[in-house]
């Protein structure tokens, strides 16, 4: 099963291209954030689809009220992503306005020490959010495993769990998954490396020994 998802957070839509390309046999999905989307246009969604056949995720931790949520997932959706990353502080009509349209991601705790200020005193709130909603999935840190295996207690078991962090911010895969992680999301070390291939082929035969 694979259980590595690459965050292709390039600018430049041929170099995108490129590495999802060479690197979609170790990948369960693509991730794309606001640095493609910026720098590629919307389309880029559309050619990731075609040229990897994997599921893709717009990591746009969507924060807006239920009609602005909607009008740009729709977009998003239309343009052919299978999954969209939200944030549940808005409420939970703001989740619901995405949720109507196609699968959804919560993100109930992030990655970067920043998150102890504000987002994961409102964890437990997200939580129960996410169990009352029932998305896909949720977006836990791969920074805190520990966190990962609370978050997990408290999920309802349906409930998929996706953990950016790995490599670049100091997250370890393995440790991450026994803790609880459906997946991780894997940026940096992969598509900065001299060499993506095989930096995801190591990351999957590591994900794989779990
Ligand atoms: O390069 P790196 O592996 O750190 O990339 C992590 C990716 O996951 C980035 O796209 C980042 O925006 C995203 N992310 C994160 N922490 C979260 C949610 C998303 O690092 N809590």
């Amino acid at each position: 099963m694979k259980r590595l998802i690459l965050a292709l957070d390039v600018y430049e839509r041929e170099r995108a291209l490129e590495i999802a390309e060479c690197t979609a046999d170790y990948l369960w999905a693509v991730k794309v954030n606001w640095p493609l989307i910026i720098g590629s246009g919307l389309g880029i969604i559309t050619e990731l689809r075609q040229v990897t056949g994997l599921p893709v995720i717009a990591d746009l931790k969507l924060a807006d009220i239920p009609n602005t949520n909607r009008l740009i997932a729709r977009k998003v959706f239309d343009a052919g992503a299978d999954y969209i990353i939200a944030h549940g502080f808005v409420g939970r009509e703001g989740v619901n306005a995405i949720m109507e349209l196609g699968e959804t991601i919560i993100v109930v705790e992030m990655s970067h020490p920043g998150a102890e200020e504000f987002i994961q005193p409102a964890t437990d709130k997200l939580i129960e959010l996410a169990n009352e909603l029932e998305p896909f999935g949720v977006i836990a840190p791969a920074t805190r495993p520990e966190r990962v295996a609370y978050i997990r207690s408290k999920l309802k078991p349906g409930i998929k769990i996706l953990t950016p962090g790995v490599g670049a911010q100091g997250g370890k895969a393995g440790e991450v998954l026994k803790a609880g992680a459906d997946y991780v999301i894997v940026g940096r070390s992969i598509y900065a490396s001299e060499n993506p291939r095989e930096a995801a082929r190591n990351l999957h035969r590591e994900i794989a020994g779990v």
